[in-house]
């Protein structure tokens, strides 16, 4: 195993990427970027080079075992983005970024994103029997551990947002604040224009049904209103934890999920509080919490304000101050290098997953990292990083690109 990265130098591990995924310690790893040989595309002529596989499935074979490995290395709440070439055979598209990444959701992968990379300066074509290709998938995959329907990893959404073309869609010209304590609603609660009972535009006379598809019709139907929710952020692991809490009070007293609902008036409600797989749960809601303590017999109160607490928030669609959700087509021009005789990533492209997925701390990995393009932006971000590279001859380019790197 090798000690990992303690500052932004940039590792690279010469060698097979499999081999050298197994030096690597588990769960270490924050985001990995690559972008592999795609399947026959080209000759790196070298022993042990992925891409020059016979038929696109010993290819998809082949990356499924790097990707076990990736899985491996990667943190719990680790991403992994996979930049991938599609490729022709006897006329026939042969799907296989898509195949591969289906084969991947089967083996514990779950999917967040199909991005596209519109190239904005594709290569001039001379097809004429089909449209020209003028993007790449990359998909965006986090670990899928058993029982979680929505898998927890890091993403800092505010830190890729892009500028607004216009003020927002200009539907909104609210200066009302997002959120508003109790209290503060209470003052408020007059001037918000509300539930659009005072609504006089055009769909007056209709009944409202599907009105509510875009912000500016919701805003123009319902006008402004906010609605209730609890105010503190409550994680899965301390939602584990107050389950756990209260599930240890419910069989002291013996009593049973049936019988508490009965209680509240609820039917199949009580079960789930009790649940600890992450699909079944959720936690009572504010104004259930303190009778169901008393049911319970819990005197200790380190979780009411936690579980009671709340606020409200404004329910119209108003522009994000940071900027717009950039979405899942990304329009980056190719990357460009004398010294590389393969295509290279935009920076642009490592760029935005390293902001958004990696931690300040973090690791960043480019298992197939060619000129090295993932490592100086990792390194220009301030982030450590590591690259492999089966062709000992472009750790030239690499440091040339990177400054300092350290061959290992
Ligand atoms: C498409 S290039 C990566 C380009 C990179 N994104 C950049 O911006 O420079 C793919 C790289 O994978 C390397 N490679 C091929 N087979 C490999 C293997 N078995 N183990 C490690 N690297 C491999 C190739 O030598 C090549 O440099």
């Amino acid at each position: 195993m090798i000690e990992l990265p303690k500052d932004i130098t940039p590792f690279v591990l010469v060698g097979d990427v499999i081999e050298r995924l197994k030096d690597i310690p588990a769960k270490s790893i924050n985001v990995i970027v690559t972008s592999p040989p795609y399947w026959g595309q080209r000759d790196y002529e070298t022993k042990g080079q992925i891409g020059n596989e016979k038929t696109p499935e010993e290819y998809i074979n082949k990356m499924l075992e790097v990707a076990d490995e990736l899985k491996r290395v990667l943190t719990d709440d680790g991403v992994y983005f996979l930049n991938i070439g599609d490729k022709y055979a006897d006329k026939n598209l042969q799907m296989i970024p898509f195949r591969l990444a289906i084969e991947m959701q089967k083996r514990g992968w779950a999917i967040r994103n199909v991005l596209i990379w519109r190239k904005t300066n594709p290569m001039p074509s001379s097809i004429k029997d089909r449209f020209s290709n003028v993007y790449e998938p990359i998909f965006l995959f986090v670990k899928n551990p058993e029982n979680y329907l929505t898998p927890d990893y890091y993403f800092d959404l505010d830190s890729v947002r892009i500028a607004h073309k216009t003020n927002g869609d200009g539907n909104h010209k609210s200066d009302l604040p997002l959120t508003l304590s109790i209290e503060e609603y209470d003052k408020l609660k007059d001037k918000i224009s509300g539930n659009g009972n005072n609504y006089s535009g055009k769909f007056k006379s209709t009944n409202k049904i599907n009105l509510g598809a875009s912000p500016g019709a919701r805003l123009s139907v319902f006008g402004e209103f906010y609605s209730r929710q609890r105010k503190n952020k409550i994680d899965a692991n301390l939602e584990l934890e107050i389950i756990k809490f209260i599930k240890e009070y419910r069989k002291k007293r013996g009593i049973s999920t049936k019988e508490i609902d009965k209680l509240f008036g609820y039917k199949d409600t009580a079960g789930h509080w009790f649940r600890t797989d992450k699909g079944g749960r959720c936690l009572p809601k504010p104004e259930d919490w303190f009778k169901l303590k008393k049911i319970l017999g819990i005197k200790e109160g380190k979780y009411d304000k936690i579980m009671i607490e709340e606020h409200y928030v404004l329910q119209t669609v108003k522009p994000h101050e940071l900027g717009k959700n950039p979405g899942d087509v990304w329009d980056f021009a190719t990357g460009k290098l004398q010294d590389a005789h393969f295509a290279i990533f935009p920076e642009e492209l490592p760029k935005r997953a390293i902001v958004s997925c990696c931690p300040k701390s973090g690791i960043v990995l480019d298992p197939f990292v060619g000129s090295g393009t993932t490592l100086k932006v990792a390194k220009e971000l301030n982030r450590k990083s590591i690259g492999i590279e089966l062709q000992k001859n472009f750790l030239k380019i690499i440091e040339k690109r990177c400054g300092m790197i350290k061959v290992l």
